[in-house]
């Protein structure tokens, strides 16, 4: 009896010390020793001593809008990933000009991978020109006035709503109806860190990839002369 039970715990003591030899081990050796590096790469893909060191710590303000968006639930639908090639159509749908890689992540605290992907992917929200300030805004205040149908959470408590007597308040964004919004701190912050998301940057293990796989259009960089922005959207659409 005695001799079974210690058995039973040398035998449990060597699989969890398997496990964590896989788990922790295998992952730090793979993934620990990843710093950032200089965007710019020779002819064979090795980072040269010129150019900015990706990836970057995002802002002061930025960073406080990152506990913003955590604790507002926002990773409960949005990830923050491009999936490789043959993984979904993340690159097709121009949600990044390559696939995210670990060494993205290195400087975050907690990387805000997310849950679900119930809205789109924000791993570059702040490359996307559509998504300014202003546009960020008026969708946290309200995502249902651009699309009516959207789950996307309204927000009008991180804006105070006023009429407009003369001119629009400074910082304040114009409703269209009289009223403007004015951000709240909370709002700077959240808009602040999703203006920082890019990975715009060549790393040594995954380039910039200007040319789109199933590019039958233009990569963003050269839209082709005729095509025009919405033309453009429902050419995306098609790729989904
Ligand atoms: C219940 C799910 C859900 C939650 C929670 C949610 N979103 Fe969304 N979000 C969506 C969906 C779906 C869309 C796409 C439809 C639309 O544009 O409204 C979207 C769109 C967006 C967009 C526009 C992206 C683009 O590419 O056009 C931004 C930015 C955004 N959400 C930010 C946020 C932030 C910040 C939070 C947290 C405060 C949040 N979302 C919470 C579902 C959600």
């Amino acid at each position: 009896m005695t001799r079974s039970l210690i058995g039973l715990l040398v035998l449990s003591n060597v699989l969890l010390f398997v496990s964590w030899r896989f788990v922790i081990v295998a992952s730090d050796s793979q993934f620990g020793d990843l710093v950032t590096t200089t965007s710019s790469l020779d002819e064979d893909g090795n980072p040269t001593d010129i150019g900015d060191v990706y990836p970057q710590s995002i802002p002061g303000i930025a960073r406080q809008g990152m506990q913003v968006y955590v604790s507002m639930g926002c990773i409960s639908c949005h990830t923050q990933l491009v999936r490789l090639e043959g993984f979904g159509n993340d690159l097709a749908r121009k949600w990044g000009k390559r696939p995210s890689v670990p060494r993205d992540y290195i400087r975050q605290s907690q990387p805000l991978l997310g849950r679900f992907r119930m809205g789109p992917d924000l791993a570059n929200a702040g490359t996307r020109d559509e998504l300014t300030q202003e546009a960020l805004h008026l969708h946290l205040y309200s995502p249902q006035a651009d699309s009516p149908d959207s789950i996307c959470q309204p927000n009008p408590f991180l804006y105070e709503v006023r009429e407009i007597e003369g001119d629009k308040t400074p910082g304040a964004i114009d409703l269209g109806n009289g009223n403007e919004i004015l951000p709240r701190p909370r709002a700077m912050k959240l808009v602040a860190y999703l203006r920082s998301l890019r990975q715009d940057y060549d790393l040594p293990e995954m380039p910039m990839q200007v040319e789109l796989p199933d590019d039958a259009g233009a990569p963003p960089t050269t839209p082709p002369p005729a095509t025009t922005v919405s033309g453009k959207q429902e050419n995306n659409e098609s790729k989904k």
